[in-house]
């Protein structure tokens, strides 16, 4: 929980997190080795790093993959006793880990404490034969953490990871475009103040329960953003409805607030997405009746619409321009963690346009899981 009550103060006194943007994501997952694989084949993503016992690390595993500037780490544990387990046990494979580079992480540090931020590790250098990284952790909403890490001029992706040349085939997704957190009822203003006066974030929009509802279940939405607008973090919370939230059945099953999304973004949405579908990711259902009157809505655009109705995928427009999108349906069995793939065509907003559609599919899967 953010302690906010002195960070108005400490945010005043200047110092501040010197944050460069995301470094990598890090998922706890109960087989690395065969969440790895679904991500290269299905995904795309490149197997560029490797840590475990070959290089010296007998209590876990960790395998990094990049698909252009997107790093995610998927990390198992090797033992019983690694208390990782007990994370996995409450949470099922999701985000552990939304990690920032940042210029300076002892400076990072110490603003982000003084400014209400929850100490998990203390700053310390990771080192091996090759170099040194320093880095250190603090907590977030649930049970995630954003870790600093200073790179310097490391050039590997980190201390301890050997070199893998195991390649995907790259399926287009280049940079993270935005992450999305579910927190719990009532929770949402909390986390925006945390991101505000620890990182110094600013609200970039916010949709309430009359944007994003259906005739059971709504939500509220913040967008806060980094002072540059490179990281990108909606919070969502419940609203009451007649029946559950699906932002509620991700907390049940999450057992705490967590990560709902990562968004990832690419310059050819139709591409990117026939290649997933062949390599036979799921998304969640669009209905044929969206694509009767989504034209009306948004009006021209450069991609052939019959293939975008063909890939089911989704379209809004806003005063900037228009986005194209699809989400995945959950990566694990339990109802929690997916991924948006997006494609920005001057829009910088978030597809308010297609939340009711959204939100609707994701009732009718939510409903034959017998949780709605
Ligand atoms: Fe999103």
């Amino acid at each position: 929980m953010p302690d906010t009550s002195t960070a108005a103060a400490s945010a005043a006194s200047g110092a501040s997190v010197d944050l460069r943007g995301i470094h990598h994501v890090e998922l706890w997952v109960g087989n690395a080795k065969q969440a790895t694989y679904f991500y290269r084949k299905c995904f795309g993503f490149d197997q560029v790093a490797y840590l475990g016992p070959e290089t010296g690390y007998h209590d876990r595993v960790s395998y990094c993959l990049r698909q252009g500037n997107i790093f995610v780490v998927v990390t198992s544990p090797l033992t019983h006793l690694n208390p990782m387990n007990i994370w996995l046990n409450c949470h099922g494979d999701g985000v552990r880990d939304i990690a920032f580079e940042v210029g300076d992480v002892d400076r990072s540090w110490q603003a982000a404490v003084a400014r209400g931020a929850t100490p998990l590790i203390e700053p310390h250098d990771v080192e091996a034969s090759d170099g040194a990284i320093r880095r250190c952790s603090v907590r977030t909403y649930g049970d995630t953490v954003h870790s600093f890490i200073e790179r310097g001029d490391y050039a590997g992706f980190m201390p301890g990871y050997a070199l893998d040349e195991t390649r995907g085939d790259n399926v287009g997704i280049h940079c993270i475009d935005h992450v999305v957190g579910n927190v719990e009822h009532k929770r949402m203003d909390d986390w925006c103040d945390f991101y505000e006066q620890v990182f110094d974030f600013s609200q970039f929009v916010s949709y309430d329960d009359k944007d994003i509802c259906t005739d059971f279940t709504s939500l509220r939405s913040k967008v806060m953003a980094s002072e540059d607008r490179a990281v990108k973090f909606p919070i969502n919370e419940p609203a009451p409805g007649k029946k559950k939230s699906q932002i509620q059945e991700y907390i049940d099953f999450n057992m705490t607030a967590g990560v709902q999304h990562l968004a990832l973004r690419t310059e050819n949405i139709l591409e990117t997405i026939e290649q997933l579908r062949e390599n036979g990711a799921e998304f969640l259902d669009v209905p044929d009746s969206y694509y009767d009157s989504v034209w009306d809505r948004v009006g021209d655009i450069d991609e052939d619409r019959d293939k975008v109705r063909d890939l089911k995928i989704l379209v809004d427009r806003d005063d900037n321009g228009y986005l194209l999108q699809l989400f995945t349906r959950p990566l694990q069995d339990r109802p929690t963690f997916f991924v948006e793939i997006i494609q920005r065509c001057g829009s910088d907003s978030f597809g308010k346009g297609n939340f009711q559609a959204l939100f609707e599919a994701i009732e009718r899967e939510q409903q034959k899981r017998g949780n709605l």
